[in-house]
């Protein structure tokens, strides 16, 4: 059986449908690169699988069962724009994120002291150690997108969900930020759902590549139809098809 198994999901926002007829069945430790048009409902079907919101039809199961609503018990999430408190110093950002598992939401005394020292084991492991007592304001935009894919593992999720996380970064830091996630990745196992709208930041991350886009499009009421997944690619297959989905889809015609 597989880990992450949708179901025939339908999303509709007024009446307007967004996502169609979504199936897929994911192994545990797969890479899932997703790419698409813009507003064709990447970001909402993440959200499902958060369970952030619940799907107008249909189904998401994970490990066999409907996904908890609790946030960060084994779904983590990432997002474009920084994710981290600006109030709370980096070490405590990361206390934060694996506080999410704790009752009340907080550590306490002896249990907090332990919670810092791992936060610091976990600050060294994505190379921010040095700065544990400074804001995020005062960091680059790679080191807060670090300290927010940390703050998301210290909940330790079976499941880390990214939403275009480095659309934001120039294109050295987004390098390092690949191989920053590639070790992390073989180092946990986790699944890994990651929203880019860069295709070849696709191919070279993902083990496959989902393709979400409309099968019917109306020229007159593009927003009538919803999208579904129209190609799911074996990124280890090779080269980017990018004839093929420049002839078939509607993704590159969105840039
Ligand atoms: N909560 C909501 N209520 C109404 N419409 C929404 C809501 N969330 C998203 N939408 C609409 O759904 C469509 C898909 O949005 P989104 O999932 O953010 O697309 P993407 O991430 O692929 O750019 C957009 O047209 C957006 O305006
Ligand atoms: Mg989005």
């Amino acid at each position: 059986m597989s880990f992450v198994t949708v179901q025939d999901l339908f999303q509709t926002y007024d009446d307007r449908p967004i996502l169609e007829r979504v199936n897929v069945q994911v192994d545990e430790g797969e890479f899932i690169a997703i790419v698409g048009a813009s507003g064709c409902g990447k970001s909402t079907f993440l959200r499902l699988l958060l369970a952030q919101e619940y799907p107008t039809r249909g189904a998401v199961r994970i490990a066999g069962a409907a996904p908890a609503r609790e946030p960060g018990l084994d779904r983590g999430i990432v997002f474009q724009k920084y994710s981290v408190f600006p109030h709370m110093t980096v070490r405590e950002n990361i206390v934060a994120g694996e506080s999410m598992r704790t009752r009340w939401g907080r550590f306490f005394g002896s249990s907090l002291k332990a919670a810092r020292t791992r936060a610091d084991e976990t600050l060294a492991r994505i190379g921010l150690d040095h700065v544990a007592e400074n804001y995020p304001a005062t960091l680059s935009g790679g080191m807060q997108q670090r300290l927010a894919i940390g703050q998301a593992l210290a909940a330790r999720p079976r499941i880390l969900l990214l939403d275009e996380p480095f659309g934001a970064l120039d294109p050295g830091t987004r390098l390092s930020m690949h191989d920053f996630l590639q070790d992390l990745r073989t180092e946990t196992g986790m699944t890994v759902f990651m929203v880019t709208h860069d295709l070849e930041e696709a191919f070279k991350l993902g083990d496959r590549v989902l393709v979400f886009d409309k099968p019917r499009w109306d020229p007159h009421d593009p927003s009538r139809y919803g999208a579904t997944i129209t190609y799911d690619f074996d990124a280890c297959d090779g080269g980017i098809p990018f004839q093929r989905l420049k002839e078939d889809t509607h993704v590159l015609q969105a840039k």
